[in-house]
């Protein structure tokens, strides 16, 4: 087996053009693209980056609103990160955790939408340019609201309006999108979701991907409570990834919050039933993790106690992949321990 075959599953014959589609050069596009590289933040532009993540691993996520939604700037610089990976034999080619991440979430969001009969709401919160109101059919009968910054709603609905009037195929698979203009750190969003028609009553998914470790310590918790009291409510689900604390030091200035142990956290603000995931699991794997010697196969073999790898000395930084829940009818099962990390 050589490396590609036993790695990432990146195919071999990948093409080393990337090829960028006629939209995104159109006269209306091009300025959306400008105020984006011009003007929005590190924050803001995240949302692009995980766009091209979407659009450059299409041989396993099927989003075909992904390109335009990412840009020229941030699809070449995946690809260029993509080829030099290829180029090094690395085993673990860039996007690789964003690719399991979506898959991870997608099969989330629809088995969770199947099990609560077809008509949960689904709230995103930092929903950026995710377009799965556009690409997920289980959305049929649920209603979904996209929470972010005004700026990135605003750029993200003209670049879907030019995508969808060039594009016959492409239509809402949710029963109905409300865009929330909202900054999740302040205290009115949750007011500002229920004027656009949440209803705190109702089954609620809470999508919360590539979002919470970039808030501080407090304003994640408060976000993280503020959806947990739905339990009392209605039937809950929280999908959520987190950082460990190591990860968080990848770059101090970028990501704040993190819990080493949120299976132990979320029981104590509400939730009874909380499953933790890590890339590579089982049902985090998706066909793209078939090295045993990869970076995320050697993790998930370590206990999660262990915080630096016994062969080098590196920091084990791992992302959480989370499913917890929780509704009016049960009681909370998990006690939140003392080593719980916040
Ligand atoms: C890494 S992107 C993830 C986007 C999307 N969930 C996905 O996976 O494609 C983070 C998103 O969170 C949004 N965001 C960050 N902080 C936020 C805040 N305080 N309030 C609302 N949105 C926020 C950013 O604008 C960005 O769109």
């Amino acid at each position: 087996m050589d490396r590609s075959e036993q790695g990432n599953a990146f195919p071999e014959d990948h093409e080393p053009e990337l090829k960028l589609p006629h939209l995104l050069f159109t006269e209306n596009v091009r300025p959306l693209y400008a105020k984006i590289v011009n003007e929005w933040d590190f924050l803001k532009k995240s949302a692009c980056q995980t766009a091209a993540g979407r659009a450059l691993w299409k041989h396993v996520i099927h989003d075909p609103l992904a390109h335009v939604l990412a840009g020229e700037t941030y699809l070449r610089n995946l690809h260029d990160k993509i080829m030099k990976d290829r180029h090094n034999n690395a085993r673990e080619i860039s996007g690789v955790i964003l690719a399991v991440r979506t898959l991870w979430f997608d099969s989330k969001i629809e088995a969770v939408i199947d099990s609560l009969g077809g008509a949960a709401q689904v709230v995103l919160l930092g929903a950026g340019m995710d377009s799965r109101a556009y690409r997920l059919s289980c959305l049929k009968e649920s209603d979904v609201f996209e929470v972010d910054f005004p700026e990135v709603l605003q750029v993200k609905a003209a670049l879907l309006e030019e995508a969808l009037d060039s594009t016959e195929h492409l239509r809402l698979m949710a029963k109905s999108l409300k865009r929330v203009s909202a900054d999740i750190r302040e205290n009115d969003w949750l007011e500002k979701l229920q004027i656009s028609g949440f209803v705190p009553e109702k089954n609620t998914v809470w999508v919360l991907e590539g979002i919470i470790y970039y808030l501080s310590n407090s304003q994640a918790m408060q976000v993280l409570r503020i959806v947990g009291e739905k339990c009392t409510l209605a039937h809950t689900v929280l999908l959520a990834d987190f950082m460990n604390k190591a990860s968080t030091t990848l770059s101090s200035s970028t990501y704040h919050f993190y819990s080493d142990w949120p299976d132990h956290l979320l029981p104590s603000i509400g939730f009874s039933h909380v499953k933790l995931s890590q890339i590579g699991d089982p049902d985090a794997h998706f066909g793209l993790m078939h090295d045993p010697l990869n970076l995320f196969n050697k993790l998930r073999n370590l206990p999660r106690s262990v915080e630096t790898h016994p062969d080098d000395g590196t920091p084990c930084c791992r992302l959480y992949l989370v499913q917890a829940s929780g509704s009016p009818n049960q009681t909370v099962s998990m006690k939140a321990p003392s080593q719980c990390s916040i």
